[in-house]
C-alpha cells in the first residue's frame, strides 16, 4: 500500500523543503517509486531545491483548474527514473480546499509508492491542507529551543488528525557541539517531544549550497539520508519493491503506449 507521508514543522525555516527533495531521491534509490507534492502554495521552491524549475509546465494549479491532466504536471528528476515532483501553483490559490487537495494525493498514491508532501511553514490552512491528506508525519526540527517548542506544539495538533506514526527528523545537528554539550542531542528532542526518532541529519555547508544531488554523494550527509530512508521503508518493509515491479513506474503513470 502506498504511504503518504506529510513532513511538516512548527517553525519555518528548518529544513522540511531540503528534507523532502533529499528523503526523496534516497528513497526513490531504493528503487521504490516516488512522488514529491510541494504544498507550499503562493511561496513554492521545491522545485528549485530539486533544480527543476525549467521543468515546470503545468502545476498544481493546472491540475485543480483541470488546464491539464495529473501526469502532465508530473515531472520526472533527471538524477533518478523513479522520483518525480508535482510542483505547486506560483499563483496564491488559498482557495484550494482540503478536499481537492486530498483528492489530487489520493490519485498520487494510486500511483506511487511513496507520496511525500513538503507543508508550508506555519500553521494556519496551508499545514491543515497538507496534514489531512497524509497518513503519516515527518516533524523536522533543530536542535534550537524555540524550533523544538514550535515543533511540540505541531505534534499537540497533528493528535487531533488520524496520523500515525508520526516521527521526528532532527537537522542541522553540530556532533562536535552535542558532545560538548551545548547543543541538546537528537535523542533528547525525540525525548521531549515524545516521539520516535527516525533521523538526525548533520549540518551541512553543501546543502545549504546544492540543495540537492551528487555534490553531497558520499558526504556523511548523504550517508544520513540513506539511513533515514532505510529506516522510513523498514517500517513497512513490504514498500521496498522488487526491480520487476519498478520497472512498471512509467507505465503506471503514462500508460502503456508510452515508454
Ligand atoms: N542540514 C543542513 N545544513 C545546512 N543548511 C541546511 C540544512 N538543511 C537545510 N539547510 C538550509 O536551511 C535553509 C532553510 O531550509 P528549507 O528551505 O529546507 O527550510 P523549510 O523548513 O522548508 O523553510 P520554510 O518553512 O520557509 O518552508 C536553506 O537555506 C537550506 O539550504
Ligand atoms: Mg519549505
Amino acid at each position: 500500500m502506498s504511504r503518504r507521508i506529510v513532513v511538516t514543522s512548527g517553525k519555518g525555516g528548518v529544513g522540511k523543503t531540503t528534507v523532502t527533495a533529499n528523503l526523496g531521491l534516497a528513497l526513490a534509490r531504493l528503487g521504490v517509486g516516488v512522488v514529491l507534492v510541494d504544498a507550499d502554495i503562493g511561496l513554492n521552491n521545491l522545485d528549485v531545491v530539486m533544480e527543476l524549475e525549467s521543468k515546470v509546465v503545468y502545476d498544481l494549479g493546472d491540475v485543480l483548474n483541470s488546464r491539464c491532466r495529473l501526469r502532465q504536471a508530473l515531472i520526472r528528476d533527471f538524477r533518478c527514473d523513479d522520483l518525480y515532483l508535482l510542483p505547486s501553483s506560483k499563483i496564491c490559490m488559498d482557495r484550494i480546499t482540503p478536499m481537492q487537495f486530498s483528492s489530487v494525493i489520493s490519485e498520487l498514491a494510486s500511483i506511487f509508492d511513496y507520496v511525500l508532501v513538503d507543508s508550508p511553514a506555519g500553521i494556519d490552512d496551508g499545514f491543515h491542507r497538507a496534514v489531512l491528506s497524509c497518513r503519516e508525519a515527518l516533524v523536522v526540527t533543530t536542535s534550537h529551543v524555540s524550533a523544538v517548542r514550535d515543533a511540540n506544539t505541531v505534534m499537540g495538533l497533528i493528535c487531533a488528525y488520524e496520523i500515525a506514526p508520526v516521527n521526528i527528523v532532527v537537522n542541522r545537528i553540530r556532533s562536535d557541539m552535542v558532545s560538548r554539550g551545548v547543543m541538546m542531542s537528537p535523542s533528547d528532542i525525540a525525548h521531549l517531544l515524545k516521539a520516535p526518532l527516525i533521523a538526525s541529519l548533520p549540518d551541512d555547508d553543501n546543502i545549504s549550497v546544492n540543495g540537492v544531488g551528487d555534490e553531497i554523494s558520499r558526504s556523511k550527509t548523504h550517508k544520513a539520508y540513506k539511513n533515514f530512508a532505510l529506516a522510513l521503508s523498514g517500517t513497512n518493509s513490504n514498500n521496498v519493491r522488487c526491480e520487476n515491479a519498478k520497472f512498471n513506474l512509467f507505465e503506471r503513470i503514462f500508460g502503456k503506449r508510452i515508454k
